[in-house]
């Protein structure tokens, strides 16, 4: 069995390639997160493992032969974990991982480490923020209540800062949408995780197109693992270790 650790494009396009392979036995893992994901063509299970132990014993017990960590380039902790288990049992390990996002002359980012440093860098004058980092970042903006968010997330957040309008929605989000959408808004400034992808490269592209800055939250630094960047090698790389 060959365990993938999903919750993105990446992942759920490797459970479509994969439900093309019978003889390739495979089995997708979703943390939860997303309220009605949608069903993959795969066999599939939801929730926590419950760490490295957890993890470990799932692998062991399942006889899994590899194992894809298809996880969001955010998702520091799973990447971590998957690393220890895949030492601690032998399984042999991928990432299927996105390249981020680089800026091109004319952008003018701003990266940081968190939404905390992201909230300070919107300064102290009220801004109209178009807010794309996921409902779990947006407590840290709680801290700046005096500017306009245009939230957009994919399930409904706890709570919202006062000024705020709520779109619910999953991607991919087309270019001329998002600039339609920021005119419209009067976006002032994006606020993004470097996710990479061109799911949701289209808010980048209007930014520049705008003259708009970004404030983009750096990636998480993960452990050097063997990575491939798109569904297809992942494949290669299966077929590989178990011809
Ligand atoms: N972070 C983001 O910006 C982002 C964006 C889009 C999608 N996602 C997706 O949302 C999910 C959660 O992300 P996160 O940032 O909360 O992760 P995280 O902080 O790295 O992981 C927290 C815990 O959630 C469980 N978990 C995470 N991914 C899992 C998976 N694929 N299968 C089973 N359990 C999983 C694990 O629980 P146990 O320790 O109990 O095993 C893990 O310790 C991931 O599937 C990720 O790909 C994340």
């Amino acid at each position: 069995m060959i365990l993938i650790l999903g919750g993105t494009t990446e992942a759920a396009a490797l459970a479509r390639l994969l439900a093309g392979r019978p003889g390739i036995p495979a089995m997708l893992s979703l943390a939860g997160r997303t309220q009605n994901p949608a069903p993959p063509p795969i066999p599939y299970r939801v929730g926590g493992f419950g760490g490295v132990e957890g993890l470990s014993t799932f692998l062991r017990e399942r006889r899994a032969r590899a194992m894809v960590d298809a996880t969001h380039p955010f998702a520091e902790q799973m990447s971590a974990q998957a690393v220890a288990a895949a030492q601690r049992t032998g399984v042999q390990l991928l990432a299927l991982r996105r390249p981020a996002w680089r800026a091109e002359p004319r952008d003018n980012w701003t990266e940081v480490a968190d939404a905390e440093a992201a909230a300070v860098a919107l300064g102290s004058e009220p801004r109209r923020v178009f807010l794309t980092t996921g409902r779990l970042e947006l407590p840290a903006f709680l801290a700046a209540p005096h500017h306009f968010y245009l939230v957009r997330s994919v399930d409904a957040p706890e709570e919202l800062p006062p000024h705020a309008r709520l779109i619910l929605a999953r991607g991919p989000f087309a270019e001329e949408d998002e600039l339609a959408l920021m005119r419209e808004e009067r976006i002032e400034v994006v606020v993004t995780k470097n996710s990479g992808g061109s799911a949701t490269y289209g808010k980048i592209v209007a930014a520049r197109r705008l003259g708009l800055p970004v404030i983009l939250l750096k990636r998480p630094e993960v452990a050097e693992v063997e990575t491939v960047t798109t569904a297809e090698e992942a494949l290669a790389w299966i077929e590989r270790r178990l011809g």
